[in-house]
């Protein structure tokens, strides 16, 4: 039975996950097995996106035929002739031989070496920046040579901003019901896999993949189809800065990366013990036991760090097997600037740290320590100076901010005056959202400017706002800029009541309203501008949620000044009456003026008005 995803309106993913698989590409253990990506477009044209591994072709033809649903195939685009994308592609002409096969010279060259067909007459041929239409959409090609073959193509469709981005961008693991990479913890579940596939599958073509990097840089992405892994739609960008840094050989984060050989114990001792004081001075440490942990991982873990430390018996006169095969593989996938330093055993003739340096020395901007630590069985007393001077010379090379003294008790006394709070230069805003057809909104003093490169704000919304389940749930929402023309009334009504009661959008409205291009309403009195936000991330701060947000609309209404909380506080907010303040015992919400009676104000209280916590009100009387 067919399994299909929508990715966009025209497009669906028709692609299939294979759990069975134990080594991909017979080399690399994939425990959580890896999906094959195949899209395929509805246009005037039908258009296939590359095919799949021939042990996940059943459910592919089913899958291709459900969404076609009775139109013919027009054509298959092939970005990449390796068999995981292309076993399956010659069962694919079978079925629908009318189709037209868009590629390059290069990959019509090797249809022909794995299947012996001649396909020129049935072929589109497309170079570098090769355009194709298949009626409301338009494609350019980009070669992307080895990455991760030499005919690797890559296209870029226009009208929805899309990159079918071949190998790049994959991650193994299969896609277990999500198809986005937003729909899951990326960075905590799938980070490690993205890494080791990527610096394993083409961590050796660094220079290629920031060739291709720099081809597509300018255009504007909006998604990225990958061959393996998940579709990307959010966050783009991190993940562009990922390849970055894996594509230059720049470590992604300060720290050593301990890899061991040993036969008997006594080298994996000495490495618990750097790595115990490497930790007791602040420095991140992973270990790794090679004769266990698939190399592909820790491979992975020498792109992710700055520093590495190789220790390894003398076995046969030479390096311990499987750190030798550790350290060519390292070599092969052509890992660079880092800093690196040794630790040598050999019962009678230590010879793995010379040989282990030869290795790693042949690579680019590799920083060598000289303070190898030379085992002669196992550490003897008085080498502990040795293991020092190791420690000392990595230590030095790394950059340590040293923080402040503190005074423990008088941190513990300082003062938090609330009043402080209120110097902060908020501006105020209307936020709006909209959820089963009905516009909801509420007051909030939060809104932020992120970054300009994207257009990126944060708001953050109390809980018990109805707005803020709202937009939880829609992932949209607008701000309208208060102006210092704002009037009491306002913040009334989107302040002190709640959306959950009132439907603050009815014919009691107290300012005109207009809704943007999201469909969602924005305030027209009492303002100067709106900005429409289409969440990205969303943080549990306990009370509040911190809502991260591209800006997809931002309009400036009139030039009136912004109104800022001590606007509102000596303009808007009307004065509590003196002579009552006086007469009065207890506390006044600073929000809303709402007015608790009674000696102790208990610290959990929240305005019934404004939602505000205990810390807004001031005692009176
Ligand atoms: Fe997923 Fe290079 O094949």
């Amino acid at each position: 039975m067919y399994c299909t995803k929508k990715i966009t309106e025209d497009l669906y993913w028709v692609g299939a996950n294979d759990r069975r698989l134990a080594m991909f590409e017979g080399v690399y253990s994939v425990p959580r097995g890896v999906s094959y990506n195949s899209y395929l477009l509805l246009d005037e044209k039908t258009v296939l996106f590359d095919t799949v591994d021939k042990a996940v072709g059943p459910l592919f033809f089913e899958n291709v035929e459900h969404v076609l649903n009775g139109r013919d195939l027009d054509y298959v685009v092939i970005h990449h002739m390796e068999p995981d994308h292309s076993a399956t592609f010659l069962e694919l002409l079978l079925r629908y031989p009318n189709v037209k096969v868009v590629c390059n010279q290069m990959i019509l060259t090797m249809i022909k070496q794995f299947f012996n067909k001649d396909l020129t007459d049935q072929a589109v041929i497309v170079g570098d920046k090769g355009e194709f239409c298949s009626g409301k959409h338009n494609f350019t090609f980009f070669t992307a040579p080895m990455v991760h073959w030499p005919e690797v193509l890559m296209s870029y469709e226009h009208e929805d901003g899309i990159l079918f981005s071949a190998d790049a961008f994959g991650t193994f693991g299969a896609l277990n019901g999500a198809i986005f990479a937003d729909e899951v913890d990326f960075d905590a579940e799938y980070m490690d896999e993205a890494r080791r596939y990527y610096t394993n599958i083409v961590g050796k073509y660094g220079e290629q993949v920031q060739m291709i990097l720099k081809k597509v840089h300018g255009l504007e992405i909006k998604m990225i189809c990958p061959l393996h892994g998940f579709v990307w739609r959010r966050k783009i960008e991190s993940y562009l800065d990922k390849y970055v840094k894996w594509a230059t050989y720049t470590p992604e984060e300060t720290g050593v990366c301990i890899a061991y050989a040993s036969v008997y114990g006594h080298t994996e001792n000495v490495a618990e013990i750097i790595s115990s004081e490497l930790r007791d001075r602040g420095i991140k440490t992973v270990m790794f036991d090679v004769s266990v942990t698939p190399a592909s991982e820790i491979i992975a873990a020498c792109f992710q760090y700055s520093h590495l430390l190789f220790c390894s018996t003398t076995y046969n006169a030479g390096i311990f097997v499987s750190m030798e095969e550790l350290l060519h593989d390292l070599a092969a996938h052509n890992i660079q600037n880092r800093t690196v330093a040794f630790v040598e055993n050999g019962s009678w003739a230590p010879t793995s740290g010379r040989l282990m340096r030869e290795i790693i020395g042949g690579l680019k901007n590799m920083t060598m320590l000289d303070q190898t630590v030379s085992l002669k069985s196992a550490l003897r007393p008085g080498q502990e100076a040795d293991i020092e001077a190791l420690v000392d010379a990595i230590d030095k090379t790394i950059h340590k901010f040293e923080a402040p003294k503190v005074d423990e008790a008088k941190m513990a006394e300082a003062e938090i005056d609330p009043k402080t709070f209120q110097k902060f230069s908020y501006g105020l805003f209307v936020l709006t959202a909209k959820a089963d057809g009905k516009d909801n909104g509420c007051i909030i003093n939060t809104g932020i400017q992120l970054t300009s490169q994207p257009n990126r704000i944060s708001i953050a919304v109390n809980k018990a706002n109805h707005t803020h389940d709202m937009i939880k749930a829609t992932g949209m929402f607008n701000i309208s800029f208060l102006s210092e023309s704002a009037v009491m009334d306002t913040f009334k009504h989107f302040g002190f009541q709640t959306g959950k009661e009132v439907n603050k959008f009815d014919e009691h409205i107290p300012v005109s309203y207009a809704h943007s291009a999201n469909g969602l309403a924005y305030i027209t009195t009492g303002t100067n501008a709106y900005m429409s936000g289409k969440v990205v991330d969303a943080y549990d701060y306990g009370t509040h949620t911190l809502f991260i947000a591209d800006v997809t609309e931002a309009v400036v209404l009139n030039n009136d000044p912004s109104v800022t909380y001590a606007y509102y506080f000596a303009h808007i907010k009307p004065k509590p009456q003196e002579k009552l303040e006086e007469e009065r015992h207890g506390y006044v919400c600073k929000i809303c003026g709402y007015f608790y009676e009674g000696d102790e104000l208990p610290a959990d209280f929240v305005c019934p008005l404004c939602k505000h916590p205990a810390e807004d009100f001031e005692r009176v009387g």
